[in-house]
């Protein structure tokens, strides 16, 4: 069965381009696949960080994967630090990936390659990032288009180390979804929807109320043509709001754009299409939130199906780079051999 994994920083403000680019092709991932995802908190320490606030968010996010649909029978719902052999893994391919490549990732060159007082963890995010993914034998990474070149990176790091050391690491492969990999914000619609912008207008949340989603998308910035057509390089405003209705209706733009000769019906249709898809997603988040036994206990279950295959392939990564095996319990026999 193909092996699948996903990661999503832990944040309660979840916008419409996690869900579209993302999440909903994790919901329907999980059931042709082994899939697991994982609340990735330790990446989340790569920038400023409130400590009361990352265990609040870490658990609001298990509370959102489940709303949109995750159902833990079917996959893996775990917590990044709660496996240790991420951080141990990520250490192996620091010491397998270069200065040169991480300082051509374009997320780290963005957000302050010139900046010294830029936090280390901040450079060897796409690390972390590969270990989580080598650790699991992921053969498919869902994630949005913005994730490309750091998924480029784990396929490289997995290739060199299999050459180096001998086959240890299945060599991933991205799914970026056709429809809705890249959302653009509202209000400047040549930038990507993110959480971290200044104007909180252009971003979209998936727990926003119904009559904050229609305003912000009968809000979001256009041009002065009148003509509805998808064309993201000369129409990036228009082109955005028919990728969001293609997305939420299960359509292309191109297909969307063909029922419109105005902005105003393209507005507000796809508002109401997108208030219909977080509908039930908000109601389910509710009684979640409440329950936080049942939150608690869908993640002890998720870390322990993690650490089995993470153990596994920690341990052969070790083995392979010439670490000793550790001399005691279950490795007793084994660490006697090396020591003859
Ligand atoms: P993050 O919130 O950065 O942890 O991202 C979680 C997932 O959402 C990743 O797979 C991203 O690629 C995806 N994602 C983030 N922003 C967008 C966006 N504006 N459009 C589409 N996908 C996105
Ligand atoms: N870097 C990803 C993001 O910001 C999150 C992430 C961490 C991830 N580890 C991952 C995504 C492993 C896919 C697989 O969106």
């Amino acid at each position: 069965m193909t092996r699948v994994l996903s990661g999503v920083q832990p944040s309660g403000d979840v916008h419409l381009g996690n869900y579209l680019g993302a999440l909903r092709i994790w919901v329907s991932d999980q059931k042709e696949a082994d899939a697991f995802y994982c609340i990735v908190d330790l990446h989340a320490l790569t920038k400023e960080n409130d400590p009361a606030e990352l265990s609040r968010r870490t658990l609001d996010m298990a509370a959102v994967l489940l709303a949109v649909g995750l159902d833990p029978d079917v996959c893996t719902i775990f917590v990044q630090s709660h496996v240790a052999e991420h951080t141990g893994l990520a250490w192996l391919l620091e010491c397998t990936a270069t200065m040169g490549e991480l300082n051509r990732m374009t997320q780290f060159k963005d957000k302050g390659r010139d900046d010294e007082s830029v936090r280390v963890g901040l450079f060897a995010y796409p690390v972390l990032m590969a270990a989580d993914i080598l650790l699991y034998d992921t053969d498919r990474v869902p994630v949005g288009d913005d994730q490309r070149q750091h998924l480029e990176l784990a396929r490289d790091l997995a290739i060199r180390f299999n050459g180096r050391y001998g086959e240890t690491f299945t060599v991933p492969e991205a799914a970026i979804p056709k429809v809705g990999a890249r959302v653009m914000d509202l209000q400047n619609p040549t930038s990507k929807m993110s959480k971290s912008v200044l104007s909180p207008q252009g971003t979209v949340l998936l727990l926003d109320d119904p009559a904050t989603i229609d305003r912000k998308i009968r809000r979001a910035v256009t041009d002065t043509e009148t003509e509805v057509r998808y064309d993201p390089g000369t129409k990036p405003g228009v082109s955005n709001l028919l990728e969001i209705l293609g997305a939420a209706t299960g359509r292309s733009p191109e297909d969307c754009a063909a029922g419109y000769s105005a902005y105003g019906p393209l507005k507000s249709d796809t508002a109401q299409a997108v208030i219909e898809m977080v509908a039930p997603i908000q109601e389910r988040y509710r009684e979640l939130i409440a329950d936080r036994n049942t939150l608690g206990q869908v993640l002890i279950e998720g870390a322990a199906k993690a650490r089995a295959v993470a153990t596994t392939t920690f341990e052969r990564a070790s083995q392979a780079i010439g670490l000793l095996p550790p001399p005691w319990e279950g490795r007793l026999r084994e660490g006697r051999e090396k020591f003859r």
